[in-house]
């Protein structure tokens, strides 16, 4: 049988991702040292090690029985990281070169990481292609596309067999036979979650009203986080030693921030409560991903809507 270690999986992505593995008849180790996520998130079939990816011999007991690696753990708040660039540094880009070294040291060399759509910063083409030049536009961004980087150098130099994934916006929750799964970050930053937060006293800010859009709000793309999970069951299922493949996740389609509050109002069954604010700095008007690479090498296609992914959120919350 076969064993994965899955860094991050406390997280959200992490935990979603470890119980469909577990599901599917894999063995999994969780390294996790629960910054950001959650020790209950982590499925009890799963064995779990507290500690960090940036103490490498705690990295190679994590390792021990594992053939290949998911690796989720990082910090991932673009705010956080502009005003602390130094702390991402460590912990996304130092943190993965030592799982990496440890990885080879231990001869394992199969690995799927959590690459981001802040690789690729503010373009406009639309959808974007994998082949685009990435340019991001903040150090969150800066560090993904260093670790992917350092996967293509591995996969040369070291014949690692390696899968990026590029996530768009993720959303929505698993329920398993024994809790609901879900996003459960603070601060929150993501549209989804917050919407169902929103209330006459605290409404959900729209930042910008005056975007080259249709109806002038940002437009993103979405993808449920079950149809995620699934793609890195199926990347594992692909790698081929000496190659690094990018593959872009999202659902290939843009929502705009305004059709997501209707939608949402549409399934919870009431007005959410929004007011207008002025843009954010750094928000790119549009980010929709070209899949067209996941459907032909993973044979992913989405298969979960913008509805389930606000349904899934708000009965998790229940
Ligand atoms: N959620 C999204 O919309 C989204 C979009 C694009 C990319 N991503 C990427 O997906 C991955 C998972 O995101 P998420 O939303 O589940 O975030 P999350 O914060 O819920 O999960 C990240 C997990 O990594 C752990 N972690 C962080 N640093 C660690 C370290 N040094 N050692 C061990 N564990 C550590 C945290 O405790 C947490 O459990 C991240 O790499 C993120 O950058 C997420």
């Amino acid at each position: 049988m076969s064993r994965v270690l899955v860094t991050g999986g406390a997280g959200y992505i992490g935990s979603i991702t470890t119980a469909l593995l577990l599901d599917q008849g894999f063995e999994v180790t969780v390294l996790d040292d629960c910054s950001t996520g959650h020790r209950d998130s982590v499925p009890a079939q799963a064995r779990f090690i507290e500690g960090t990816i940036l103490d490498g011999e705690i990295v190679r007991r994590a390792l021990e029985g594992c053939d290949s690696v998911i690796h989720f753990a990082a910090k991932s708040l673009v705010g956080e990281s502009v005003e602390k660039p130094d702390l991402y540094r460590n912990n996304n880009i130092n943190g993965s070169q030592i799982l990496f070294d440890e990885m080879d040291g231990a001869g394992v060399t199969r690995i799927v990481v959590s690459s981001s759509a802040a690789t690729y910063g503010d373009t406009h083409e639309q959808p974007i292609l994998e082949t685009l030049k990435a340019k991001p536009g903040n150090p969150y961004g800066e560090t993904k596309l260093a670790v992917d980087n350092l996967l293509t150098d591995l996969a040369a130099e070291e014949n690692f067999a390696a899968i990026s994934l590029r996530y768009f916006n993720v959303a929505g929750s698993l329920k398993t036979p024994t809790r609901w799964l879900r996003e459960e970050h603070d601060p929150e930053t993501h549209l989804i979650p917050n919407l169902l937060k929103a209330t006459k006293d605290s409404p959900l800010k729209i930042f910008g009203t005056d975007w080259d859009t249709p109806d002038g709000t940002c437009i993103r793309d979405y993808v449920h986080v079950h149809d995620l999970a699934d793609a890195h069951i199926r990347a594992l299922n692909q790698l081929i030693a000496g190659r690094h493949e990018i593959i872009n996740i999202g659902s290939g389609t843009g929502y705009s921030v305004r059709e997501v509050i209707d939608t949402a109002s549409k399934v919870v069954g009431y007005e959410i409560p929004s007011v207008n604010v002025d843009r954010r700095d750094g928000d790119p008007a549009i980010l929709i991903a070209s899949i067209e690479k996941a459907r032909s090498t993973l044979g992913w296609s989405p298969m979960r809507d913008l509805s389930a992914m606000i349904s899934d959120t708000f009965e998790s919350k229940k």
